[in-house]
C-alpha cells in the first residue's frame, strides 16, 4: 500500500506567545466551553493538503522551496467562534497583505498538485478551543499580540496515543523585507 501523510502549510507561533495564549484563554473561557488545544499544537493554517503520497510531498516542497516572500507582521486582535465546527479563534481584523499572498500561492500550488482546497474563504486563525458548539461569550476584544512570521512550515498531523498531534516536517525562511 502507497505511504501517506496527512499534511498542512502553517505559520507557527513561538512558545512564549503560545503561553501567554493559553493564560489568556484559561481566564476567559470555563473549561465545559470546549477542548483547548495545546500550547505546542497552535499554529496558523496557511494550506490545508489533506492525505498526500510520497511523491506529492515531494513536488510540494519543491515549490515550495521557490517561494520568494518577505517576512510579515499579524496582530492578533480578534476573537470569533464557528459554532458549526465549534471552534473558538484568535485571528486579525485585518489581515496583512503578506500573509494573503503566502496563503494564495500555497494554496494554488496544493490544488494544482491536486491537494482539494475549500471553496470558503481565506481567514486566517489560531484555533483555541474545539467542541465549542453553543453559543460562547466572548471577551471584549482588547488584545493585540504581534506574530512575526519569519519563517513558514509544513507539518504532519498525528494521532497518537489518542491525541492528536502536529509535528514539524520541514520550513522554509520568509527574508526581512528589502533584503535584496
Ligand atoms: P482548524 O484549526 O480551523 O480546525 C490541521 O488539521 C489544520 O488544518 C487545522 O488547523 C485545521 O484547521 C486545518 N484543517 C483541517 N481540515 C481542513 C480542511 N478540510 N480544510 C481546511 N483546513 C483544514
Amino acid at each position: 500500500m502507497l505511504s501517506t501523510r496527512r499534511l498542512f502549510f502553517a505559520l507557527s507561533i513561538p512558545d512564549t506567545l503560545a503561553q501567554t495564549l493559553v493564560q489568556w484563554r484559561a481566564q476567559h473561557f470555563a473549561p465545559e466551553v470546549g477542548r483547548p488545544v495545546a500550547a505546542a499544537n497552535m499554529h496558523v493554517t496557511l494550506a490545508f493538503l489533506g492525505d498526500v503520497s510520497e511523491q506529492k510531498e515531494r513536488a510540494l516542497r519543491l515549490l515550495a522551496d521557490r517561494i520568494r516572500q518577505p517576512a510579515f507582521q499579524l496582530h492578533l486582535n480578534d476573537a470569533g467562534q464557528w459554532p458549526r465546527p465549534g471552534v473558538v479563534w484568535l485571528g486579525c481584523r485585518q489581515a496583512p497583505r503578506g500573509l494573503l499572498q503566502l496563503a494564495a500561492l500555497l494554496r494554488s500550488q496544493a490544488a494544482r498538485s491536486g491537494c482539494y482546497q475549500s471553496p470558503q474563504p481565506f481567514h486566517p486563525h489560531i484555533t483555541l478551543l474545539r467542541g465549542a458548539t453553543r453559543p460562547v461569550a466572548l471577551p471584549p476584544a482588547n488584545f493585540d499580540w504581534t506574530l512575526s512570521a519569519e519563517r513558514f512550515a509544513l507539518y504532519e498531523s498525528r494521532w497518537e496515543q489518542g491525541k492528536t498531534r502536529y509535528q514539524q516536517v520541514a520550513e522554509w525562511p520568509l527574508p526581512p523585507p528589502n533584503a535584496g
